[in-house]
C-alpha cells in the first residue's frame, strides 16, 4: 500500500509513454520549433513494464496511459498486453486525441484496454483545424465510433476557448450524450507553452450556458476523480474539470510517469524524480525506495492562484495532464 504523509492512499498511475504529438494544439504546443526529447532517452516497454510491476506490487489499481499522443508510439497495444497479462483486474484506461483509433482501437481493446478519453474540441472541422492545426475532425469522429464499436468505454474531453469554440458547448454536450459518452469539460490551464491571447472559459460559464439548455443537478464526485458531476433528469451524466482550486488534492489518488522516466507527485510542482537509472540497472529495491521517497513526499496541495505559481512551466504534453 501506498500511503503519502497526509494520509492519501496512492493507488493511481498515469504513464506518459511519448512526450511527441501528431496533432500542435495551440492550447498546448509552442508556436516556435521544439526538438523532441530522442528516443533512446526513453523508457523501453520492457522498462516502463518494470516498472509499472513494482507499482502493481505496491498498491496502483489503476493505470492511465498518456502522452504526448500515446498511440503516435509504436505497438502500443504490446505494452497493454503486458500489463493486462501481469495483472487482468489492473483498470488499464488511455488519453488520447482519437486520430489513430480508425486503426488500432480494435488491437487495443484486444490488449486489454477498457476505456478511454478522447479529446474532442470542437464539432465544426474548420475549427477543429484551426484548434489542433491540422486537419483531424473526420478521422477523429471516426476513431470514436471505432472505440464505441468494440465496446471500449469512452468518454469525452472538451476545453472551451473564449471566441474560438465558445458556441460549441451545447453541441457537444448532445454529441457526447448521444453517443452515450460522459463529456468534461475542462478549464484551460494557463501554460507557458500555449499561443498567446488564448482564454479559457470557467466551469460556471459553461454550467451558465448549459442551464439554458438542459436541466441538471450536481451528484457526488467519483471517489479519486478530478470532475465534479451532474446529471439530468434521464440520467446523464457530465462533468466539469477545474483545475484552479484545489478542493481535489485532499484526496488525490495519483502519481505520474513520463516517458522518460522521471515520476511526478504532483502536476502543479516542479519536483520529479528520474527511476531510469535504477529501472536500466534492474534495480527493483532502489526504484522501490524512489517510488516511496516520491509519494512521501507528495504536496499536500497545488499552488494555483498562489503568488509562487500562477502559470505552469511544465509542459502538458510531457506529463499526460
Ligand atoms: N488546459 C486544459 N486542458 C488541456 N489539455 C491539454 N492541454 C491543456 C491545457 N493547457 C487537455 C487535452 C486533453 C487532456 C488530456 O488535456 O485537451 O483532453
Ligand atoms: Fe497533442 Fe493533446 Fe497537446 Fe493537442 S492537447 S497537442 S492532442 S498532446
Amino acid at each position: 500500500m501506498l500511503i503519502d504523509q497526509f494520509g492519501r492512499k496512492v493507488t493511481y498511475l498515469r504513464v506518459s509513454v511519448t512526450e511527441r504529438c501528431n496533432f500542435r494544439c495551440r492550447y498546448c504546443m509552442a508556436e516556435k520549433p521544439f526538438s523532441w526529447v530522442p528516443k533512446e532517452n526513453l523508457l523501453s516497454y520492457e522498462e516502463l513494464f518494470a516498472f509499472i510491476k513494482i507499482a502493481i506490487d505496491s498498491g496502483i489499481t489503476k493505470i492511465r496511459l498518456t502522452g504526448g499522443e500515446p498511440t503516435t508510439r509504436e505497438n502500443l497495444d504490446e505494452l497493454i498486453a503486458m500489463i493486462h497479462t501481469y495483472s487482468p483486474q489492473t483498470d488499464i484506461g488511455l488519453t488520447t486525441n482519437g486520430f489513430l483509433l480508425p486503426a488500432i482501437a480494435a488491437k487495443l481493446q484486444q490488449a486489454g484496454l477498457k476505456r478511454i478519453n478522447v479529446s474532442l474540441d470542437s464539432l465544426d472541422p474548420d475549427i477543429a483545424r484551426y484548434i489542433a492545426q491540422k486537419e483531424i475532425l473526420e478521422q477523429v469522429l471516426r476513431g470514436i465510433d471505432a472505440a464505441l464499436n468494440v465496446g471500449l468505454k469512452v468518454k469525452i474531453n472538451s476545453v472551451i476557448l473564449k471566441n474560438i469554440n465558445e458556441h460549441e458547448i451545447v453541441q457537444l454536450f448532445e454529441f457526447a450524450r448521444s453517443h452515450g459518452a460522459q463529456i468534461r469539460y475542462i478549464e484551460y490551464m494557463e501554460n507557458s507553452f500555449a499561443h498567446n491571447g488564448i482564454k479559457g472559459l470557467t466551469s460556471q460559464e459553461i454550467l451558465d450556458v448549459l442551464k439554458n439548455h438542459i436541466d441538471f443537478a450536481p451528484i457526488p464526485k467519483e471517489e479519486g476523480g478530478p470532475a465534479n458531476l451532474y446529471e439530468t433528469h434521464d440520467g446523464y451524466r457530465f462533468g466539469t474539470i477545474e483545475p484552479h482550486r484545489h478542493d481535489f488534492c485532499s484526496t488525490c489518488d495519483r502519481l505520474r510517469l513520463t516517458a522518460e522516466g522521471d515520476l511526478i507527485g504532483c502536476l502543479y510542482f516542479e519536483g520529479s524524480k528520474s527511476i531510469k537509472e535504477a529501472i536500466r540497472h534492474e534495480n527493483i529495491l532502489k526504484a522501490k525506495e524512489i517510488l516511496e521517497e516520491v509519494i512521501l513526499n507528495k504536496p499536500e496541495k497545488n499552488l494555483w492562484g498562489s503568488e509562487e505559481f500562477s502559470i505552469s512551466n511544465r509542459a502538458f504534453y510531457e506529463t499526460g495532464g
